[in-house]
């Protein structure tokens, strides 16, 4: 890790200006999952302890600019109450202007004031720079622990730090340590686990991990496509047509290289998408005409609980099926089994492999589970991330 962290500022008396990802899924009004709201405690709690006056700032959703009460941050602030009892926690209507300069005035040292939105901005996604200084006039020193947003170049995630000393928040540092400390030194052998829709969302993952691991397996609907690449007959399986040869490209570029990619050799198949639809096992050589594949096979599916089992380290990204439902669960389940049994380093990056692991009930096996979903993305392709290339480095002056 070369940013600096809140560990290297002295917090008494100042005002912590922390941007987080509390972009958590709603259901009328209730939150379905505060993963995100929990990962993001360990920060505020050490800048509490420390005698700072935090100020949290986060989007939610995609309001494009404009004030919509289904967007709202009110109901993480009443969760955040639940989680940090015994700290005075108060919710600003919006994230600047005059009544937000005087709540963050009378902000007491180990108080919290989380701001409103800041998407109800739309200044915040164009990265404007009025927006991120009136942004910046509210703390002293800039935190970012939005691990989730870090891919993207916003007012409060990248331009902020122009104007304030900037700091990786505690998640940020561990989600950039362990998975950067996994790409550039792992433990062999390395294997990836990648899965998911589409080879074109990928494409940029497999080649930098290609050039990383020592296998690569390969899982989930963009697996069809791989196997189209191959000659074989997909029926009526979700292939991107137009990445075939993107995917043909792709296993030509690693022959002769030091990484193994294996694909499937059997399937789940089914007659519809449905979890009443008729199933069965075939080998991909035997794909009906109207048939699709909706899971990898048990054969495959023990040949890369396998290569799991024996690494030392497993990233993970991306469903091996349609886990959500049940009959085509198995592949994407015996991996996050795989991965929890082994010794090793074990992450999983990505929405719906982290849905599948927690599922599952096994993500507190896991070495980490990360909080991004395009982020982790970006991280696993090499891309540097503006969120990140945005804070001070350890020899800056703070
Ligand atoms: C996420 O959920 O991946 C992050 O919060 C980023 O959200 P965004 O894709 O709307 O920028």
């Amino acid at each position: 890790m070369t940013k600096q962290t809140i560990r290297d500022i002295d917090w008494q008396g100042k005002r912590a200006l922390v941007r987080v990802d509390f972009n958590v899924p709603l259901e009328d009004g209730r939150i379905t999952d505060d993963t995100r709201i929990r990962a993001a405690l360990p920060t505020i709690q050490k800048l509490t302890e420390s005698g700072a006056k935090v100020i949290l700032m986060s989007h939610l959703g995609r309001p494009k600019g404009e004030r919509n009460a289904k967007y709202s941050l009110a109901p993480v602030a009443e969760r955040l109450k639940e989680l940090l009892p015994g700290t005075p926690l108060e919710f600003a209507d919006d994230c600047v202007g005059t009544e937000v300069a005087q709540a963050v005035g009378h902000l007491a040292a180990g108080g919290v004031l989380l701001l409103e939105n800041l998407r109800y901005h739309a200044q915040e996604e164009q990265n404007d720079e009025t927006f991120a200084h009136s942004l910046a006039a509210l703390g002293d020193v800039y935190v970012n622990d939005a691990f989730g947003a870090a891919h993207r170049a916003h007012a409060s995630t990248a331009g902020i730090a122009k104007f304030l000393p900037a700091v990786a928040g505690l998640l940020m540092e561990r989600e950039i340590s362990v998975m950067g400390a996994a790409l550039a030194n792992p433990q062999r052998p390395f294997t990836a686990v990648i899965g998911g829709a589409k080879v074109s969302d990928k494409v940029s993952v497999l080649e930098n991990l290609a050039k990383k691991v020592d296998t690569l397996l390969i899982g989930g609907g963009m697996a069809n496509t791989f196997l189209a690449a191959q000659g074989y007959a997909m029926g009526k399986s979700l292939v991107e047509a137009t990445a075939v040869e993107t995917a043909k490209s792709f296993l030509e570029s690693v022959q002769g290289t030091g990484c193994r990619v294996l694909l499937p050799v059997d399937l789940v198949i089914a007659d519809a998408f449905s979890a009443e639809a008729q199933h069965q096992v075939c080998s991909v050589r035997d794909v009906p005409a109207d048939w699709m594949a909706l899971d990898i096979g048990p054969e495959t599916q023990r040949a890369y609980e396998i290569e799991v089992q024996k690494s030392q380290t497993v990233i993970w990204n991306g469903p091996m099926g349609v886990f959500e439902l049940a009959p085509f669960a198995a592949g994407t389940l015996g991996v996050a089994q795989a991965m929890a049994a082994v010794d090793g380093t074990t992450i999983v990056g990505g929405g719906d492999s982290v849905a599948a692991v927690e599922q599952a009930g096994l993500a507190e096996r896991m070495t980490h589970v990360s909080t991004g979903g395009g982020a982790s993305l970006e991280f696993l392709e090499g891309k540097e991330l503006p969120g990140v290339l945005a804070l001070n480095d350890l020899n800056d002056r703070t």
